[in-house]
């Protein structure tokens, strides 16, 4: 049998040390605060090396200021297709040249084509247990569906919006007096978790996709994603 052909093609021992992130956003930005917060414990293998915002009110964009992070507003208004305005991302990160795109709430749909280009080397954090509640609105969906748990789910990113295969999910009971806010505010807290530890995994080189569009954790094949259960919390 032949090896999977792994996603990024470059080894890990090859790549740039720490692993250089580009994190795209759209707003709050307190994921990208989690992943600046852990690229600045002594031991990281990665670093925020720079960040775009499609808005230019994007509370996250203060954040990477004051950590000292480069940033860049490309704002999709004044661009006729998505085409155009993923042409214009794809110069702004050819120039940076990161070594993994994280996607922390960048609420745009990408074309299929940026997709293809950095496959393997794209994550997103969604917050629910995917493969449900993919899209908007995912707390008052869980809670009208009277689900006993929720979640978020860190995955590759593919052509299918909030359906590349998963890597880590944590788990969030759903609790009597939940409403949206509270709910979501107990799935962030964890997602602020998750997201710097699957970051590390990729960065340490332990993670990877492969070409039949696997999550490939530690050299094997994950049939499912790692979980992780919150207490109440
Ligand atoms: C997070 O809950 C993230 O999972 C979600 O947007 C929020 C961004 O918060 N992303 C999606 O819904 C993507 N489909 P943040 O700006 O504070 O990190």
């Amino acid at each position: 049998m032949t090896a999977n052909r792994l996603h990024p093609a470059v080894p890990p021992n090859e790549r740039d040390r720490p692993l250089r992130l580009a994190v795209l956003i759209s707003g709050s930005g307190s994921n990208l605060q989690a992943l600046i917060d852990a690229s600045q414990r002594g031991d990281a293998p990665f670093e925020v090396g720079l960040v775009i915002s499609n808005r230019a009110d994007a509370l996250g964009l203060e954040r990477a200021a004051r950590a000292g992070i480069p940033t860049q507003t490309l704002s999709h208004r004044g661009f006729e297709t998505r085409a155009g305005y993923d042409a214009a991302l794809a110069e702004l990160l050819s120039e940076a040249a990161p070594g993994l795109i994280a996607l922390a709430g960048f609420m745009r749909i990408l074309t299929p084509g940026f997709v293809e280009h950095w496959q393997g080397r794209m994550l997103n954090i969604h917050p629910s247990l995917l493969p449900s509640y993919r899209g908007l609105h995912t707390h008052q969906r869980v809670l009208a569906a009277g689900d006993p748990v929720h979640g978020a789910t860190v995955h590759f990113v593919t052509a299918e919006l909030d359906g590349g295969p998963a890597i880590l999910q944590a788990r969030v009971p759903v609790l009597a007096d939940d409403d949206p806010d509270r709910l979501a505010a107990r799935v962030l807290k964890q997602e602020h978790h998750i997201y710097p530890l699957a970051t590390r995994w990729f960065a340490e080189g332990r993670l990877a996709l492969s070409s039949d569009g696997r999550t490939q954790l530690d050299g094997k094949p994950l049939d499912s994603p790692v979980i992780i259960t919150a207490d109440t919390a």
